[in-house]
């Protein structure tokens, strides 16, 4: 794996929630960045923005125009990495460190719970957590889309694979838990295909679970899959392999194609579903950050959440790329450029975008 900057920060997350793993990055050799590496870095990171910027100054939307509101957490809890509304477009529904799934309603009740992925989990154990050694106990919903046809809510959760559960939520009910024989150790994001119920997901690695996630990108990690769901059949098919961090999945607005990011090659792939090149792939994308989530918005566009590179010794190298929103070619659309921090989720909905991070206590919201 390549010396110089790396994804999301994970030192400074490590050293929070798992300080006992420093060790293994102390003895690492990539701590060390090169000259070469710093100014790749610099050009990358530095100059790169600030040339797009200069050059496209129409791209970089400022949202300090409109108004930017954030709705805090349950106490104790962090990380709505993806956001969803139902089929009532009642929401937003998200998932929390605790477990916990909770749905928005409206300012006047607050969050409330929805459903949980654990059967082992107790509230007296697990609500307010923020623990990610308790995670495996508690559950830890990453993905989340609702069937638009039945309402039922799919979910992929890092420990506990794939699952689903009704309108009522509760407890929900699992679907998959692996793919040809290989458990998944890190599901982590799906979308729907809303004519056939086809549920796409990523396992983002088959050799590290999510806690030991700065060890899956700093050892470059490439055992990651996109998977596809048949509810009719209840078959899970691999349709790639060897990524790189597989995290997010939007289907296009036909289904004509899949995208996923690899948060650790920065790209987004394409994976062909239909027409000459089906069942191919090719890169759809190359971006700057560490690609998380990428979501379709009501046009077929696409908006991809980027976390930001930290250098090796956990500093924060600001690109102040918060998501990008590319066209249905990849083209770049839109930059927003507004300091959220990390940003896992960018979710367009009436005129309004609601921003998840994995890191965050909040669900930012752009009216
Ligand atoms: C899907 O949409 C793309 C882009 O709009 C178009 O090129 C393609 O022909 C469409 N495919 C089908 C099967 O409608
Ligand atoms: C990023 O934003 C901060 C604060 O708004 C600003 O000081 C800094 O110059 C910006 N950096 C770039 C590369 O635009």
């Amino acid at each position: 794996m390549a010396l110089g900057p790396t994804c999301y920060g994970f030192l400074f997350y490590i050293k929070k929630h798992r300080p006992e793993l420093l060790h293994y990055n102390s003895k690492s050799k990539n701590t060390i960045m090169t000259k070469s590496a710093f100014s790749s870095f610099l050009i990358s990171f530095a100059v790169f923005p600030l040339i797009v910027m200069w050059v496209f100054p129409h791209l970089v939307s400022s949202v300090s125009r409109r108004q930017y509101n954030q709705l805090e957490l349950p106490s104790g809890t962090y990380g709505p990495e993806t956001l969803v509304f139902d089929c009532n477009g009642e929401g937003p529904y998200t998932g929390v460190s605790d477990g916990r799934i909770l749905k928005w309603h409206g300012s006047e009740v607050g969050w409330k719970d929805f459903a949980v992925t654990s059967p082992l989990r107790t509230s007296r154990l697990c609500d307010g957590s923020s623990d990610t050694s308790a995670e495996h106990v508690c559950g830890r919903p990453l993905g989340l889309k609702f069937n638009q046809a039945t309402c039922d809510l799919y979910i992929a959760d890092a420990y506990f694979g794939l699952l689903v559960v009704g309108r009522k939520g509760g407890l929900a009910r699992q679907l998959a838990t692996s793919a040809e024989g290989v458990p998944f150790l890190f599901a982590n994001a799906l979308d729907i295909d809303q004519k056939t119920g086809a549920v796409y997901f990523t396992d983002t690695s088959t050799r590290f679970r999510r806690w030991e996630f700065g060890i899956a990108m700093e050892s470059g990690d490439n055992t990651g899959r996109l998977m596809r769901y048949d509810p009719k059949t209840k078959k899970v098919k691999v349709l790639l392999k060897h990524l790189f961090f597989s995290n997010g999945v939007a289907l296009s607005r036909n289904s004509s194609f899949l995208l996923v990011t690899e948060t650790n090659a920065n790209r987004v792939l394409r994976f062909w579903l239909e027409g000459p090149r089906s069942q191919t792939r090719d890169v759809f994308a190359k971006l700057d950050g560490c690609p998380d989530n990428i979501e379709r918005n009501p046009k077929g566009e696409f908006w991809v959440a980027q976390n930001p590179k930290f250098d090796s010794i956990g500093t924060p190298l600001q690109t102040n790329i918060s998501a990008l929103k590319l066209d249905e070619e990849g083209k770049v659309l839109r930059v927003l450029n507004e300091e959220f921090g990390s940003l896992s989720d960018v979710i367009e909905k009436d005129d309004c975008m609601w921003l998840g991070s994995v890191l965050q206590s909040h669900v930012g919201m752009i009216l």
